[in-house]
């Protein structure tokens, strides 16, 4: 068994497992359930009217039936939305889910969530404040969840609305200030763009005791280049080639 110290499970299952059912929806969930998977990573953000729900992009064009800024909807047009269809028939009924849907899921398979603060754009601060209370309300009793987001102005705010709650600051590409930016916003670990890493930087964020976790990894060979050079966790779409016992 590999030796890691980070408290969480290594495999993550990226928005639900969406290489098998369609992304940020309870259908994905259940698929990563179905495989064993004990961590999760799914997108947040609010709706017109302060409802908290699962999509990755600002828009609704891709992973629904709608148009236009999802933001700007109120939770009554956003619920009407086919979130399956895109994705194939069976998936037909999908709906965008809440927040407190996706919580009572993690409940049930006692699965542990990494949220994604996932603002419209220009409402960081207003969605990290969100999520953070409404994590903090809705995951009493369970592993508390892990929020992270790219934006720095959404954990800027989780951490003033809910400073218990671990954060993870993720990044597409390499800054030279990672460190200082972690220690501002108390970080615990760092989300990277898999493909940014080479085994020094991931040696020295290591040292500086943060935890890593990286994203999208698919191919399971990268993935165990990876954990060898001393990643945390990998998210992957692949939830059936990387599955839950992959690092054992
Ligand atoms: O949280 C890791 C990963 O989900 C970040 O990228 O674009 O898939 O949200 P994205
Ligand atoms: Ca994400």
């Amino acid at each position: 068994m590999r030796q890691n110290a980070w408290p969480y499970p290594a495999i993550v299952a990226h928005r639900g497992g969406g290489s098998l059912a369609p992304e940020n929806t309870l259908a994905a969930i259940d698929k990563g359930a179905e495989f064993g998977h004990k961590m999760i990573e799914f997108d947040a953000k609010l709706s017109l009217d302060g409802e908290i729900f699962l999509l990755h992009d600002d828009t609704l064009d891709r992973t629904s039936n709608g148009w236009g800024v999802a933001g700007e909807l109120s939770w009554e047009k956003l619920i009407m939305l086919d979130a399956g269809s895109w994705f194939g028939r069976p998936f037909a009924n999908e709906r965008l889910p809440l927040l407190e849907q996706v919580a009572a899921r993690c409940r049930g398979y006692d699965m542990m969530a990494n949220i994604e603060i996932k603002p419209t754009t220009g409402l960081a601060q207003e969605t990290g404040r969100a999520v953070a209370l409404a994590a903090r309300a809705l995951w009493q009793g369970m592993t508390p969840p892990l929020l992270s987001s790219f934006e720095y102005d959404a954990l800027v705010a989780a951490k003033e609305a809910a400073p218990e709650l671990a954060r993870g600051y993720l990044l597409h590409e390499w800054i030279d200030d990672w460190q200082e930016k972690a220690e501002a916003l108390q970080c615990v670990s760092l989300h990277f763009n898999h493909s940014i890493l080479t085994q020094e930087r991931v040696a020295a964020v290591k040292q500086a005791g943060l935890r890593i976790l990286v994203y999208t990894v698919n191919d399971p060979r990268r993935a165990k280049t990876l954990l060898d050079w001393g990643v945390d966790a990998i998210c992957t779409d692949r939830i059936d080639l990387i599955g839950p016992d992959f690092n054992a």
